[in-house]
C-alpha cells in the first residue's frame, strides 16, 4: 500500500529501510526515502508505519543465547 504518493513509496518500502538500516529514527529513515519531502501530507502515517516495523523488528537478537 502506498504511503507517500508522491515519491511512489510503500509500506513494504519503510518496513525494509528500517529492517536494513537497523534503526526506527523517522527522520533518517524518511530522508532517505524522500518520504514527506514534496506535499507533506503523508508524514504522520509514514511515522506510524515506521514505528510498527521497527516494534516489529529484532534489533538486538545476538544477545538471545547466553546460556553458558
Ligand atoms: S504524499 Fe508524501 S510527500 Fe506527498
Amino acid at each position: 500500500m502506498y504511503v507517500c504518493i508522491c515519491k511512489g513509496i510503500t509500506d513494504k518500502q519503510i518496513q525494509d529501510a528500517v529492517t536494513a538500516r537497523k534503526s526506527n529514527n523517522p527522520k533518517e529513515i524518511l530522508k532517505a526515502l524522500g518520504v514527506g519531502s514534496d506535499c507533506g501530507s503523508c508524514v504522520e502515517d509514514a511515522v506510524k508505519t515506521l514505528v510498527e516495523a521497527a516494534a516489529r523488528t529484532p534489533f538486538e537478537m545476538k544477545d538471545s543465547s547466553t546460556n553458558s
